[in-house]
């Protein structure tokens, strides 16, 4: 997975108006992607949403790595300017081997490294993370928010990770209001040590999956007021934001050139009728990829 191009070095570099690729293991990356259209109305984007080989919370970390390598080249090869892995377990095992496949001038954003950035500015010391398998068992949100503590000089921080598998299934079910919601998320944190009422035990906690903004009612209603629900999908919007800027990157303010693109693997009626409720307004999803035939 050594640092090899998926584009010709020859290539024109970029135009800011070239879109914002973004990926995840399906529909869940439509939070990251909503939050992005809302901070950034000007930009465009092509989302593609791996709904063939998902969930990618329950796979291994090789086969999460070269899914998205293939599809980081995908969306590079498709003149995208910056490549957003909007899927926290692709985030957490794919990151390097990602921007290794990238030419250099294409930013990569993940969805952790935002939010542990914001943690460790925000001086947050006690905090909780939930997220699936294979992202707890990376232990990501772990080792980097303790490396961002100590290099903001913030001493005696807690951070505890808990696997919460059931819940993003339970979501793209449609249940993320449902009062069985209530007991399985309670039944998670109780089973990692969390009480309600404990004296500030944690003071935040991260939905680190990118299904899980959809359950934040849930999340605070069994946490209560005392906790913060981290939202994710903003800071990684403003993440993207920040990259672009940097590099000169940002669509011209006027129009945007054309629309959004929405592409998944394998499209069933489903995944065409759940994905409004991710993006929280009309989408139009296509089959489409690096896997598809025409
Ligand atoms: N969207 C994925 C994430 O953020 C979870 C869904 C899956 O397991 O594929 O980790």
């Amino acid at each position: 997975m050594e640092g090899r191009m998926c584009l010709p070095s020859s290539r024109p570099s970029l135009a800011s108006d070239a879109p914002i690729g973004i990926f995840d293991s399906g529909i869940g990356g439509l939070t990251v992607a909503h939050a992005i259209a809302q901070a950034m109305p000007a930009e465009r984007m092509l989302y593609f949403g791996d709904t063939a080989h998902m969930p990618y919370g329950d796979r291994s970390p090789e086969l999460v790595r070269t899914y998205s390598v293939r599809i980081a080249e995908f969306l590079a090869a498709e003149g995208c300017k910056a490549i957003v892995i909007a899927c926290n377990s692709a985030s957490a095992t794919a990151k390097a081997a990602v921007e290794a496949c990238l030419p250099e001038d294409v930013p990569v954003i993940d969805v952790v490294a935002p939010v542990v950035q914001h943690l460790a500015h925000e001086g947050v010391k006690r905090v909780g993370v939930v997220g699936t398998r294979a992202t707890i068992g990376s232990g990501i949100y772990g080792h980097s928010l303790r490396e961002a503590q100590r290099a903001n000089g913030l001493t005696g921080g807690r951070i505890e990770e808990w696997a919460t598998p059931l819940l993003a299934p339970l979501i793209e079910e449609g249940w993320q209001s449902h009062e069985l919601m209530l007991p399985v998320i309670q039944g998670y944190l109780e089973a990692a040590g969390w009480h309600a009422g404990k004296e500030r035990h944690i003071e935040a906690l991260v939905l680190g999956c990118t299904h899980y903004p959809l359950a934040e009612p849930a999340f605070r209603q069994v946490l209560g007021p005392e906790v913060d629900l981290i939202d994710g999908p903003s800071i990684v919007a403003a993440a993207v934001s920040a990259a672009l800027r940097t590099r000169g990157m940002l669509a011209p303010a006027d129009a945007r050139q054309g629309q959004h693109e929405f592409m998944v693997s394998d499209l069933t009626d489903n995944f065409a009728q759940s994905a409004q409720r991710f993006f929280g307004e009309e989408v139009h999803l296509v089959p489409g990829g690096p896997w598809f035939q025409h």
